[in-house]
């Protein structure tokens, strides 16, 4: 028998730390429902083509995953992600005529909601005559996030697809990057969610909630297993992917932005950093790295905007290629 040279055992292990992942996980509340909200989404993006080649079809992660710990939840360990990357995009591909299905974080930024007041939402409305009304000052604004909204689902272009927990999202994103294998080059992966890189195995965990009176509490968190190159390599071989890098450190963000992309086989990693992740990115593939940045002289643009047309081009070169 021939031995195993050294990434084929880095593979292994990798695979049993997954297999391990998913073993122990506890199984998705809803997941045969979910499972046909994809499918059929899927497969309406196919109808809609009419034969002419494919639709493209990007999935977007958005937002935190939270590591539970405790069976009945009362504690978690979560991050800073708003989720503002993930829902602004996903206007910008449902512009360039994709179809989204946007995994997000429940609570977080949502797609059309960017202009929208920051005050309560009841303070946006006003009931008159019996009637409720949007408040004169916020009308136009929530008039169109409302009709855009709405026209993305009636149209079939937008399924939005909630989780909290990293189990809940790593799951989903791999019975979602399985059911768009068969999409080839037209499906993209848009990895901007903030993947929890530690957790408490479900199996380890206490079922009531943890007490104070025990005195000072002392966990294993076990490394969550990068689910990059099995996506890659196994869920979505031909699909796009990007993933992103945050540091905030500047000094080593782009060259951890491209050990990532070599290691995971990415077509691009999007590196940014904490304080400065609204203002500039930079784009990593093998041949380049490019600055993108919001135009300032526009208050009210954002840099998702330069980003995606970038991506969207660098796809349609992929599916040219
Ligand atoms: O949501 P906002 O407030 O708008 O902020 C946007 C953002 C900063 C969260 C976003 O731009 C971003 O950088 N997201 C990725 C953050 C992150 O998890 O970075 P990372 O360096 O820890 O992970 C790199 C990549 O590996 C990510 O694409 C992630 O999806 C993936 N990953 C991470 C951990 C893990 N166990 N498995 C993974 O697959």
């Amino acid at each position: 028998m021939a031995a195993m040279n050294d990434s084929e055992t880095l593979q292994d292990s990798l695979h049993g730390e997954i297999e391990s992942f998913f073993d122990s996980a506890p199984p998705l509340k809803d997941g045969p429902d979910i499972s046909r909200k994809v499918k059929e989404f899927i497969e309406r993006t196919s109808l809609s083509a009419g034969g002419k080649g494919a639709s493209r079809v990007v999935c977007i992660t958005s937002g935190g995953t939270t590591v539970p710990l405790e069976k009945r939840c009362v504690r978690y360990i979560d991050n800073f992600s708003s989720g503002h990357r993930g829902a602004a995009s996903t206007e910008y591909f449902l512009e360039a005529g994709y179809f989204v299905i946007f995994l997000y974080r429940r609570g977080t930024c949502q797609p059309f909601c960017q202009s929208l007041p920051e005050d309560p939402l009841l303070e946006c409305f006003e009931v008159k005559e019996s009637n409720v009304q949007a408040c004169q000052s916020h009308s136009e604004e929530i008039k169109r996030a409302i009709g855009e909204h709405c026209d993305a689902l009636k149209r079939g272009l937008l399924l939005k697809v909630p989780f909290t927990t990293i189990f809940e999202y790593l799951q989903i994103l791999q019975l979602i990057a399985i059911s768009m294998k068969n999409l080839g080059r037209y499906a993209m992966f848009f990895l901007a969610a903030a993947v929890s890189d530690f957790y408490l195995p479900w199996k380890s965990m206490e079922e009531h909630k943890i007490q104070s009176a025990s005195g000072p509490l002392d966990m294993h968190l076990v490394q969550v297993p990068k689910m990059l190159s099995v996506l890659r390599r196994e869920w979505a071989p031909m699909a796009f992917c990007i993933s992103f890098k945050l540091e905030t450190d500047s000094k080593i963000l782009l060259e951890k932005a491209d050990t990532a992309l070599k290691k995971y086989k990415m077509h691009a990693v999007v590196a940014n950093e904490l304080l400065t992740r609204k203002e500039v990115v930079v784009v990593v593939t093998g041949s380049e790295k490019i600055p993108v940045h919001r135009d300032k002289t526009v208050a009210s643009a954002d840099v998702e905007s330069p980003l995606i047309k970038l991506l969207v081009e660098k796809h349609s070169s992929q599916i040219d290629a």
